[in-house]
């Protein structure tokens, strides 16, 4: 039989906070241009501000979701279970061959638990990563989302090493690279082309942007004053560009009484503008996940507000340096970063533009070898 007459490989795709979209987008991309896939993408509503979710569709070309399960927030259990059941009920009618989950968000582990427990296997794109602190809720989905997955696309080779000492079979694991640096790759020089750092009054080299939005850090309000003292210390030298998460928004309202820092505040930022920012910036500080990664890419020094990080490869060849939140700390690496200049670091392996590729070859082969998929 031809490729153009074997029956259809129908895969369902998932996403459903920020960080979600830009993994999700160019394995849309790819996955539509190969004749032997169906895609449909569901979006669960974790994220649902404009800033948040749409704002991410239109920059990186992201079709309009077949559904968008509309879940919004809510405490842990709740958000994971309307996930789980709403998932559950529309896996029960489409019945995709394959569910494509990414990250470690509430909605990557209640869409994996949906599929599996309806007998369709999971992809999970960005497995195997730990930061071996099982109080952040990303490890607990990145646990059970590996521990439930068919396929185990991996980022980095510590990936692979979580895996095989947790006993996935050697099988299931495919280290294929990243594709947030896919998206990263597309979309830098559409990004450099625009005029952020002018709207926003800043000189290339000669800001830093900050990113917080960790539980760990903004939760706690004592803690999250003593991590804003010592950063309003560091704008008084060097602009400090924070892009406010909503969680931190909040957490400021309840827990600071509303007291803003006496940074250079914004609202959140789409893709391509905090692209820009970061491109051009001397230092970034933050709590994500992905910021490391993408900083590492760009070459730009990333200082890690977390006591740990479940991507080493951004410390051993990249620009991060973890520093936890003490603020005698922070001022230190600042301060080298100000006198020494950019920590120079080397691109992970296959962080290329090609990940996205890698892993639907690994779909494809697979279900090359699985004549029975019929729709
Ligand atoms: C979630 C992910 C986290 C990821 C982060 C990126 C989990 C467990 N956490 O955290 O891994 O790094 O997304 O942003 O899945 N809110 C809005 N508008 C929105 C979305 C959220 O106002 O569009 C506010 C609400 O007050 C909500 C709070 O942000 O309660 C937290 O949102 P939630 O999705 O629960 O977790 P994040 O902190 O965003």
């Amino acid at each position: 039989m031809s490729s153009a007459e074997a029956p259809r490989i129908r895969v369902l795709a998932v996403a459903g906070a920020r960080p979600n979209f830009m993994k999700i987008a160019p394995l849309l991309r790819e996955l539509r241009t190969r004749p032997r896939f169906a895609v449909a993408l569901v979006h669960t509503g974790q994220h649902y501000d404009a800033a948040m979710s749409e704002s991410f569709f239109r920059e990186l070309g992201i079709p309009e979701p077949d559904l968008n399960l509309g879940v919004g927030s809510g405490p842990h259990g709740a958000q994971t279970a309307q996930v789980l059941e709403k998932m559950e009920a529309v896996l029960a009618e489409r019945r995709p061959d394959v569910v494509l989950v990414v990250g470690d968000v509430n909605s990557t582990l209640a869409a994996a638990l949906a599929a599996v427990k309806l007998g369709i296997p999971v992809g999970h794109v960005e497995a195997g990563l730990r930061s071996f602190d099982r109080s952040m809720p990303e490890e607990i989905n990145r646990l059970l989302t590996d521990a439930i997955s068919e396929w185990l696309f991996v980022t980095e080779p510590a990936g692979v090493r979580n895996l095989e000492r947790e006993g996935s079979p050697a099988g299931k694991i495919h280290f294929v690279g990243n594709v947030m640096i896919d998206t990263l790759r597309a979309h830098l020089e559409r990004a450099r082309a625009l005029d952020t750092l002018e709207r926003l009054g800043l000189e290339p080299g000669a800001y830093a942007v900050l990113t917080l939005h960790r539980p760990s850090n903004v939760d706690d309000p004592a803690g999250l004053k003593r991590i804003f003292t010592v950063l309003e210390e560091i704008h008084a030298r060097l602009p400090v560009v924070f892009p406010v998460h909503p969680r931190t928004r909040a957490a400021i309202a309840r827990g600071l009484q509303g007291e803003l820092p006496r940074l250079h505040l914004l609202d959140p930022l789409g893709y391509l503008d905090f692209l820009r920012l970061m491109a051009d910036a001397k230092l970034v500080l933050t709590d994500s996940g992905g910021i490391q990664e993408e900083t590492t890419v760009l070459g730009v020094p990333c200082l890690t507000l977390r006591e740990n990080t479940e991507r080493p490869v951004t410390v051993t060849q990249g620009t991060n340096t973890i520093v936890g939140t003490d603020p005698a700390t922070i001022r230190a690496e600042v301060q080298k970063i100000l006198e020494g200049g950019p920590r120079s670091g080397r691109i992970p392996e296959r962080w290329d533009g090609r990940a996205a590729q890698r892993i639907v070859d690994v779909l494809e082969e697979a279900f090359a070898a699985r004549p029975e998929v019929q729709r």
